[in-house]
C-alpha cells in the first residue's frame, strides 16, 4: 500500500531534558523515552496491570505525597544509581513489577532521569511514554494525534544517551517509511541514521552502552534483555495531569 498523504508534520528530538525544556512544546505530542529502564519499566508495570504512576523528582517529594495520599494501593518506587531506594517498595529494574506486586497499585516513581524528562514535558499537548517495548504502537499513537513530534530523550545527568537516541530513532525511521510529509530536524536525522546503524542488534547496542556497562557491573544484565524486547507491547501510557495511565 502507497505510502499515506497528510499534512506536513516536523518530528524532532531533543537528547536530553534540558534541551527540551528550550523547545516550545506548545501544540506537540511529545514521546519520553528513558530506555534503561524507567519507561521500560513503566510499560512492563502496565503490562502486569498497575492501576498508574505518579512520577515526582525527590524521594521527599515521593514519602511526603505518599504520606498526604494515605490510600492503600500506594507503592514507592524508583532509584538512584539504579539501585533500589532504602524503604521503598520497588526500586526501578521491571523484574520489580510482577503482576502480584503492582496490580492495581499506584506506584509514586522517582527516578534519576526519566522523572525528570516527564516533569519537562508537561506543557505539550499530548504526552506518551515510549521505550523499544512499544515502539510500533507509541507510532501509532502519534499517526493518530496528527501532531509535530519532540521525542524527549531523558539521557543521564543531562549528557547524551546512546540507547534512548537510538530508541528514538527507531521511532522516527517508523514514522517515515508510512509517511512521505514528514519534515525530519538535524537531531531527528541523526538519530534515526543511529537506530538504523543498530538496529540489527539492539540488545547489543544496549549491553554495551555507558548505562549498560554500568546496570552489567551491578548485577541487573537481565534488565537489560528486557529493555530490549522490541514490540512486545502495544500498550501506550500517556502523562497527563501529573499522573501516567492507560487512556485506552
Ligand atoms: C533513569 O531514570 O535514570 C534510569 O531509569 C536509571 C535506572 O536505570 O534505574
Amino acid at each position: 500500500m502507497g505510502k499515506r498523504q497528510e499534512k506536513c508534520l516536523k518530528i524532532d528530538l531533543a537528547f536530553t531534558p534540558v534541551e527540551l525544556e528550550k523547545k516550545d512544546l506548545t501544540g506537540k505530542a511529545v514521546v519520553v523515552i528513558d530506555s534503561l529502564r524507567a519507561t521500560s519499566t513503566m510499560i512492563t508495570a502496565f503490562e502486569n496491570g498497575c492501576a498508574g504512576f505518579i512520577p515526582v523528582a525527590t524521594i521527599e517529594e515521593t514519602r511526603a505525597l505518599a504520606d498526604k495520599l494515605k490510600v492503600p494501593n500506594i507503592l514507592l518506587g524508583g532509584e538512584r544509581r539504579a539501585k533500589a531506594i532504602e524503604g521503598f517498595h520497588v526500586g526501578n529494574s521491571p523484574r520489580d513489577y510482577s503482576p502480584v506486586k503492582v496490580r492495581g497499585k499506584i506506584i509514586i516513581m522517582t527516578t534519576t532521569n526519566g522523572t525528570r524528562a516527564l516533569v519537562a514535558a508537561r506543557e505539550a499537548e499530548e504526552i506518551f511514554i515510549g521505550a523499544f517495548l512499544n515502539l510500533s504502537a507509541v507510532c501509532r499513537r502519534l499517526t493518530e494525534s496528527g501532531r509535530d513530534v519532540i521525542i524527549a530523550c531523558s539521557g543521564e545527568k543531562n549528557l547524551f544517551c546512546i540507547e534512548d537516541v537510538a530508541c528514538g530513532g527507531g521511532i522516527i525511521a517508523r514514522l517515515c517509511a508510512d509517511s512521505n510529509s514528514l519534515v525530519m530536524t538535524d537531531a531527528a536525522r541523526a538519530a534515526k541514521l543511529l537506530y538504523e546503524h543498530f538496529s540489527p542488534d539492539i540488545y547489543k547496542m544496549l549491553r554495551e552502552s555507558e548505562w549498560g556497562q554500568y546496570l552489567i557491573g551491578i548485577g541487573l544484565s537481565e534488565d537489560i534483555a528486557i529493555c530490549a524486547q522490541i514490540d512486545s507491547s502495544s500498550l501506550v501510557p500517556v502523562y497527563k495531569e501529573d499522573k501516567v495511565f492507560l487512556d485506552r
